[in-house]
């Protein structure tokens, strides 16, 4: 379950401005680390999926929004390594034809539950939580995977990476892959978070849980490119994943990547980075998220 013989490329980014910087930067393909277990999705769900396995759990159940590449990934996987997966997601008006995400987890098998906005605050509770263990004797999965099974697998990522670095930035939703990648990173190097809504303090506090004490200053999110909150997005931000598209072939997504990719950019103009530094950014995948936005906002982003 869950073998890859080969690391996800890490692709050296040339640009004229990191030379006028003098910063070296590198994007670790992670969305090509499989065609629909994609990105950060695969690293989280490995050690959650071979716990279920160990448990014995036929049955694996987790939460998403509309769009989530977490529901969307989580069923591919469920279906692969044999087990039936139920996916609570946020909207009693959805069904499974409401986007390409809903109907590719159904065509997958999953089962999806629709709830309420005020039902889905119920996922983090413990009650709630426990009866649905029973129900269904499932192995639950927290929303975005993010757990410490999640932590473990992120952390793989970096056994990958060959070369020193300084910095390794990533997307924050709900802080499981910045918590991973800080937790394995030397005291020389920080991991930045680019946060894709708006959570200041909550998020800090989310990865602050899921990470040792040891670690906490490896870490620090930036929430100045949330564009207003998750999923929120601003023509300049289509304009510059169409950009970097352009230039350098490789697809952004508007809810995660292209924020991130967007932030670091323009962090690098301010300065915000030291001459001589090498960066890694991980390209955390969700570009199956795409085809929903295009449609949703009649956009042509490429996937
Ligand atoms: C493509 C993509 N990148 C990044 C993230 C953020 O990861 P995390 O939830 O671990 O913060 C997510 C999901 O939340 C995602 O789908």
């Amino acid at each position: 379950m869950f073998e890859k013989s080969d690391p996800t490329p890490l692709v050296a980014i040339e640009d004229e401005l990191l030379q006028e910087k003098n910063l070296k930067l590198y994007i670790k393909r992670e969305d090509l680390i499989d065609p629909e277990i994609s990105g950060n999705k695969w690293r989280k769900l490995k050690y959650n999926l071979i716990k279920a396995k160990e448990q014995g759990k036929e049955i694996v159940l987790t939460f998403g929004g509309a769009y989530s590449n977490h529901i969307a990934a989580t069923a591919a996987a469920a279906k692969r390594f044999g087990f039936h997966a139920i996916g609570v997601i946020r909207g009693e008006e959805l069904n499974e034809n409401s986007n390409p995400t809903l109907r590719k987890a159904h065509e997958n098998g999953m089962q999806l539950l629709f709830v309420s906005r005020p039902d889905y605050m119920f996922r983090t509770s413990p009650h709630w939580l426990s009866m649905h263990q029973q129900e269904y004797s499932a192995f639950i999965i927290p929303e975005g995977g993010s757990n410490h099974l999640a932590i473990q697998g992120v952390k793989e990522i970096l056994n990958e990476i060959e070369i020193d670095f300084d910095y390794i930035t990533c997307p924050v939703g709900t802080g499981g892959t910045l918590a991973g990648l800080a937790s394995g990173l030397h005291p020389h190097q920080k991991a930045l978070g680019f946060a894709s809504l708006s959570g200041e303090g909550y998020l800090e506090k989310e990865v602050g849980q899921l990470l040792s004490p040891e670690f906490h200053s490896r870490k620090e999110i930036i929430h100045d490119y949330d564009f207003g909150g998750y999923a929120k997005h601003d023509p300049k931000l289509i304009e510059f994943i169409q950009e970097f598209y352009n230039k350098h072939q490789i697809a952004l997504d508007p809810i995660y990547t292209g924020k991130m990719m967007y932030g670091l950019y323009d962090r690098i103009k301010k300065d915000k980075f030291e001459s001589g530094k090498t960066i890694i950014a991980v390209h955390t995948g969700g570009l199956q998220g795409i085809a929903g936005f295009n449609e949703k906002y009649g956009l042509e982003l490429k996937a």
